[in-house]
């Protein structure tokens, strides 16, 4: 039973492709995904679901409660975690250029059993990312709506259920309305076309993009270098400042680099994945990284960081300047943009995972089923969406948060071993791109997403072990009797 368990699946080198040409298998006259995506798309998808709400919205409390003004180091930090496991990403996405991201690298290198609780982590990150942040999306959109004295009730944008002291309470809400339309709304979208999903993509990041800088350039004459000292607040117990905060709000804002990696669940649709996924994967992620630095730099100089623990830390900066209150309402559109493509793009890689894992037979077939005309997983984007929409319109899900994180850093540690296991197993594979230096590089990626990953561990252990059993009753009950590797097919 364990050699089954662990069972790898073969990897071949992927021949070159260009556009139009699947590198998955598929029967004849099955409809397959289509490619069409440049470098520079894979680059826009990356920053598209990178920068949301971990910089709009988490930012301010990981600096009030954990690293003051050192929360830029803890951006640092987590970037350097994010660029160790962006290198890791990189190689396999441009040797392996499939859907399945994490899940598949897993399957050829550790094994059908870890790359199922990876698959199933995976989960955490897409579909409770996007359904998290679309509650984010909800609160801002509704207080733009207010401002314009067009507010919806608290009933219509409120989820029925809330957890208040570990008891789960009834709010008076109905459901969350914004927060289901916009799910549905680019459910919408990513069923119709990856192209259309592409372009709409684009034009938010440029917007998203244009608003951060709009912010950075009018309010860097208002900062207070005062409000830097000192950079690391003297320790005040676990997690609260000094270096213990600053690690601990890396775990925080970790949440900000989620996304780059769902560039390689493009790698099915990009025209020349073997060149364009390192540069989509790499690229989006040093933009991000330097964009995060900047604005987390900016925002504690504005106010001093005890002010800045609000849900709207940007805003809330901006609120003490007068003469920058007409950036406030900018900053809104902004961050409406910027959540919209995080749903977006997270949106658009869940139904690829499942794709993938349903071509192996870990999942039911449905999931692999394309659209004839639109060439999109439709099946699956639906199933996903129609999640998606009960979860944010429904559930407490920001309970959630730091569980995404979580499964993110689980797949990130991963892939990196993965990469090493793979120059062992199969050293001779082409490799368009190879990790510098692999034999420091993967180790430290491992070691630096499992330390940030046991931070919010050590408080949500429950959650997190709850998820997993879930997981593993899932694929001991189908996916075990399925895969279609143990059956020789
Ligand atoms: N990185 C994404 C965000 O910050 C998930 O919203």
């Amino acid at each position: 039973m364990s050699k089954g368990l662990f069972i790898t699946k073969p990897v071949q080198a992927a021949p070159h492709v260009d556009a139009g040409e699947p590198v998955e298998g598929s029967l004849q006259g099955e409809a397959t995904l289509k490619r069409t995506l440049t470098a520079r798309q894979l680059t826009m998808l990356g920053i598209g679901a990178v920068i949301g709400a971990g910089i709009f919205v988490l930012t301010g409390h990981a600096a009030a409660e954990h690293a003051g003004p050192a929360i830029v180091l803890s951006f640092v930090l987590a970037g350097i975690a994010c660029g160790l496991a962006g290198l890791c990403y990189a190689e396999f996405a441009s040797m392996l250029p499939v859907s399945g991201s994490a899940y598949s690298y897993a399957y050829a290198t550790l094994g059908e059993f870890v790359a199922w609780f990876i698959g199933w982590n995976l989960v955490l990150e897409y579909l409770f990312a996007a359904s998290t942040v679309a509650v984010g999306w909800s609160g801002y959109f509704n207080s733009l709506l207010t401002s314009l004295g067009i507010g919806l009730p608290a009933s219509l944008s409120t989820a029925p259920l809330n957890v208040v002291d570990g008891s789960i309470v009834y709010t008076g809400g109905l459901f969350n309305l914004p927060a289901v339309a916009i799910v549905a709304a680019i459910s919408w979208l990513c069923y119709v076309g990856i192209t259309q999903s592409a372009f709409v993509n684009s034009i938010i990041v440029a917007i998203k993009v244009v608003v951060i800088l709009l912010f950075v350039a009018f309010s860097l004459q208002f900062v207070n270098p005062d409000n830097w000292v000192p950079f690391v607040p003297e320790n005040q117990g676990p997690g609260r400042y000094g270096f213990d905060g600053i690690v601990r709000g890396a775990a925080v804002v970790f949440f900000a680099y989620i996304g780059f990696d769902a560039v390689s669940t493009a790698a099915g649709e990009a025209k020349n994945p073997q060149r364009d996924m390192p540069i989509g994967i790499l690229g989006s992620l040093l933009i991000c990284t330097i964009i995060y630095i900047i604005v987390s730099a900016v925002l504690t100089g504005l106010l001093p960081y005890t002010q800045l623990g609000t849900p709207k830390p940007v805003a809330t900066a901006l609120e003490a300047y007068p003469s920058l209150l007409w950036l406030k309402h900018v900053v809104e559109i902004g961050a409406i943009a910027g959540l919209s493509s995080v749903i977006l793009v997270m949106l658009m890689g869940q139904p690829r995972i499942f794709y993938a894992m349903a071509q192996d037979g870990l999942l039911p077939a449905i999931f692999k089923r394309v659209h004839p005309k639109h060439q999109t997983p439709h099946v699956g984007t639906v199933i996903v969406g129609v999640v998606a929409c009960l979860l944010a319109g429904f559930l407490p899900i920001g309970l959630l948060g730091e569980l995404v994180s979580m499964g993110t850093l689980l797949a990130f540690a991963t892939v990196s071993a993965g990469v090493l296991v793979l120059r062992r197993t199969q050293p001779s594979l082409p490799r368009p791109f190879r990790v510098p230096l692999a034999t420091a590089v993967c180790p430290l990626g491992v070691v630096a997403c499992l330390y940030l990953f046991w931070q919010p561990f050590r408080e949500h252990w429950p959650l997190m072990v709850g998820w997993t059993i879930v997981g593993f009753v899932i694929y001991f009950g189908y996916g075990y009797r399925h895969s279609k590797l143990r059956n020789g097919a």
